[in-house]
């Protein structure tokens, strides 16, 4: 029988990881089912447990899970660690003694796709990520670990932006205020606003000359990316990071390293 893996979110009907994770394991040779399970909010770790019970041997966890699945973790890794937060568990061992090991894969996927995929090295570049939720706090390690020159988070609730720079020693928060007149060559749209439509406050001159604006959503034009446009920096969703992350993830499970650039390439052209 093929090992079970499911993505567990809520929602998560609109998923591309069953897609992704297919395609991954078709090219290294691994035998996984990888499916999609609907968590009740509230009913996570119950979600997981069944799961288990039913043979699971890991899943990718998405929103507004992450931290609940760091909760569950015996075995973290440093950047599960020091985010707070999992994307990933595995499942090692049966019964009393059995482990959760979880990774956050988020930031690695991040990095992945600016540095490989966009070709945008990080090392000695300034770096602004805007937003201080979940999602900025997820990458903000592996992007400090790329050794940008400034890595500075700008935040509509000041406080939260310092809150978590305070965390994470390199980096500086603030509001957005707190950044007029900078210029950046690497501008990361971490906050939820594309999700409802809302655009963040863009001060002029943000962008250095050539500099690229990622929004980590994808599958839309947000009002962020429109703006950078105008602006005239160079522009990319988030797609790449969602197959980077994928990618890291299966090697936390399988052992192997998918090659990324057909999936990302099959999943642009689906559009
Ligand atoms: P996520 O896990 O997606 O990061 P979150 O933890 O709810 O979700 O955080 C959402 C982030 O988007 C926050 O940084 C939020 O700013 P506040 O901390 O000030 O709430 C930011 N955000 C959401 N809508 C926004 C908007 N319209 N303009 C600017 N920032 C926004």
């Amino acid at each position: 029988m093929n090992d079970r893996y499911a993505v567990i979110g809520n929602p998560v009907a609109h998923s591309k990881s069953p897609w992704i994770h297919a395609e991954f394991a078709r090219a290294t040779g691994q035998r996984i089912d990888y499916g999609r399970i609907e968590a009740p909010l509230g009913a996570f770790a119950r979600t997981v447990a069944a799961f288990r019970a039913a043979g699971g041997r890991g899943c990718n966890v998405t929103l507004p899970f992450k931290a609940e699945a760091f909760a569950l973790a015996t075995e973290p890794t440093p950047r599960a660690r020091a985010a707070r937060a999992a994307n990933t568990l595995r499942f090692d061992g049966e019964g009393a003694g059995a482990a959760v090991a979880a990774d956050n894969t988020d930031g690695a996927g991040l990095v992945n796709d600016l540095e490989r995929n966009l070709r945008r090295p990080i090392a000695g570049r300034r770096v602004l990520l805007m937003g201080a939720g979940g999602a900025a706090q997820g990458v903000l390690g592996p992007l400090l670990e790329a050794r940008p020159a400034a890595l500075v988070l700008a935040n509509r609730t000041a406080g939260k932006a310092q809150a978590l720079a305070a965390r994470f020693p390199g980096s500086r928060g603030g509001g957005y205020d707190a950044i007029a007149g900078e210029s950046f060559d690497i501008v990361v749209n971490a906050t939820s606003a594309g999700l409802t439509g809302g655009a963040v406050p863009l001060p002029g001159g943000l962008f250095a000359p050539g500099a690229l604006a990622y929004d980590m959503v994808y599958g839309r034009d947000t009002p962020f990316l429109a703006a950078a446009c105008a602006a005239g920096a160079a522009t990319s969703d988030g797609l790449g990071m969602l197959v980077e992350q994928a990618a890291e993830s299966f090697f936390f499970w399988c052992g192997a390293r998918p090659e990324t650039g057909a999936v990302l390439a099959a999943l642009r052209a689906d559009g």
